[in-house]
């Protein structure tokens, strides 16, 4: 990537580190994310028996509290502690059990081994987030027979014009083909189960209606 690239699309003026600027986010609102779990998530997986998952950028939780309502053993992590201490006043509230750690993914090492790790957008305007080096460490988490299954914006909402400074060029989003083979190649522990972009209706924030691409990745730990 060169530094005109990085210029470009990460570098924040005022020169915060990543915590600071996903901080300021979270800071800006009471709520900034929805609190009802992704639907494509949901309908990957209801039907898994629950045990043990792991919300990578769980932000304020909505994902994680689904999955602890359904009887998974959840833990969410999210580098900004002021999402992560709204998560865990969520589940006082709600009155279920989950665990939330706030630290940097790029980081954060656990012995710990889980049957199920998800992660919803976990992506970032603020730094080049590492989302393949975050994958990598969190497949070697997995046990076997279990699955990471990732959500990512593939592209930019129908409705954005051509001119917003928040567009991105498509091939510097995530694509969930690229990033299973990535993830996969050389190392037969791990299978494809799902790499594709799924299109979804959402509504602007002036009220149009319009379309956004999703990648959806899942990929199995095999042996
Ligand atoms: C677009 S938000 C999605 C939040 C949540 N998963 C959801 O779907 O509502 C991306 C999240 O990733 C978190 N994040 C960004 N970089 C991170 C990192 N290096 N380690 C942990 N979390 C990170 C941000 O704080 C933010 O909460």
């Amino acid at each position: 990537m060169t530094d005109q690239h990085k210029t470009h699309h990460h570098q924040n003026s005022e020169n915060l580190t990543p915590q600071e600027s996903w901080n300021n986010l979270y800071s800006e609102r009471e709520q900034v994310w929805s609190g009802k779990p992704n639907a494509t998530l949901v309908a990957l997986i209801e039907k898994y028996q629950p045990t043990t998952v792991l919300d990578l950028g769980c932000g304020e939780g909505g994902d994680v509290i689904w999955l602890s309502q359904r009887g998974w053993a959840a833990t969410g992590i999210d580098i900004s502690d002021v999402a992560i201490e709204r998560a865990r006043q969520a589940v006082e509230k709600i009155g279920v059990e989950a665990e939330f750690v706030a630290a940097d993914l790029a980081e954060w090492r656990t012995d710990r081994k889980f049957d199920l790790i998800v992660s919803s957008f976990m992506q970032s305007h603020f730094d080049d987030l590492d989302r393949i080096g975050i994958f990598r460490a969190a497949l070697e988490l997995l046990n076997v027979g279990g699955e990471l299954v990732s959500l990512s914006h593939a592209g930019m909402p129908s409705f954005m014009k051509e001119d917003d400074p928040r567009r991105e060029k498509r091939e510097n989003l995530p694509q969930p083909l690229v990033e299973a083979h990535t993830l996969t190649e050389n190392d037969d522990r791990f299978e494809v189960k799902l790499a594709e972009t799924r299109s979804r209706t959402v509504t602007s924030p002036d009220g149009e209606e319009g379309t956004i691409d999703d990648g959806v990745l899942v990929i199995k730990r095999v042996r």
